[in-house]
């Protein structure tokens, strides 16, 4: 099938239902996007409106019931199996036995044969990158939540996959930390740019992250609205006392609230 160009993921008109038939509650109902190459989408909506099925669809973790999904013009297996897809789950999972460094290596050792062909990045240099140069050697149960993230961010990027998927990954993390975190991913974005779909609750996130924001409505979940953030690229923390963001946030918060008031009828 022709892939318009530069399109990193492709979703068209993914439906999703779970639970037994006869009482099949629909999740998701033909959501389509399109998140191109090098772009930062992130996808915000009520809790429960499928913003992680969504997510789970796009890396193939569940099979959609109707529509398709292509990652850099392939099927979501062969994306997978050719390690185009980076995944940050919600926790960062990372096995408690292996220090940092293994934890990151891990992906690269159980999978020799599948990588001898492509270009890995440099464990080392990854967890630099994301400030755990000196963590390298400890365990998981000796760090902080946001180093953990940061360990399963570094982890995620070590394939340098062409397509990252992100569910809420500093949603553990306090206020000033998850701020820390923020604009070291989007420092690392700006100059490794991927296709990303990065789901969060936190509007001011979505805004200083992103190139568009995907509003969903839950009941069932369904693409709202798309909410272009036209703010110049390289951003930085003064991106926030702006005029065009404190805008934006308007826009956005109101979208959200729309959208949280019809889940609640
Ligand atoms: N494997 C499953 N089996 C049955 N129902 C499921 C399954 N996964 C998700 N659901 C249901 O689908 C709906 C959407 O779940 P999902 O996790 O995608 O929401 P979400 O938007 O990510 O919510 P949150 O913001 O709370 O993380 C919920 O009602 C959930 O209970
Ligand atoms: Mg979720």
């Amino acid at each position: 099938m022709a892939v318009a160009q530069g399109a990193g993921v492709e979703i068209r008109n993914v439906s999703k239902s779970f639970g037994p038939s006869g009482s099949q509650v629909t999740v998701l109902d033909g959501v389509s996007l399109t998140i191109g190459m090098g772009e930062f989408v992130s996808v915000i909506g009520p809790s429960g409106c499928g913003k992680s099925t969504l997510l789970k669809v796009t890396a193939g973790l569940i099979d959609a019931d109707l529509g398709t999904v292509t990652i850099d013009g392939e099927s979501v297996t062969a994306a997978s199996r050719d390690k185009k897809i980076g995944l940050v789950p919600q926790s960062p999972a990372l096995l408690p036995w292996r220090t940092v460094l293994d934890n990151v290596q891990l992906p690269l050792a159980v999978n020799k044969k599948a990588n001898s062909d492509r270009i890995l990045r440099d464990a080392k240099e990854l967890l630099s990158t994301f400030g755990l140069g000196n963590a390298m050697s400890k365990y998981p149960g000796q760090l902080s939540g946001g180093m953990q993230q940061r360990a399963a961010i570094a982890r995620a990027f070590v394939f340098d996959p062409a397509i990252m998927l992100m569910d809420e990954p500093f949603s553990a993390l306090d206020e000033m930390n998850r701020d820390l975190q923020r604009m070291a991913l989007l420092d690392f974005w700006q100059s490794n740019r991927k296709a990303v779909m990065f789901v969060t609750h936190s509007v001011p996130e979505a805004i200083m992250l992103s190139d568009r924001i995907v509003v969903m409505a839950a009941h069932p979940g369904r693409i709202a609205q798309i909410i272009d953030v036209d703010l110049p690229r390289p951003r930085t923390a003064d991106a926030y006392a702006t005029d065009e963001f404190r805008d934006l946030e308007a826009v956005v918060r109101t979208a959200l609230h729309t959208q949280m008031e019809d889940a609640h009828v």
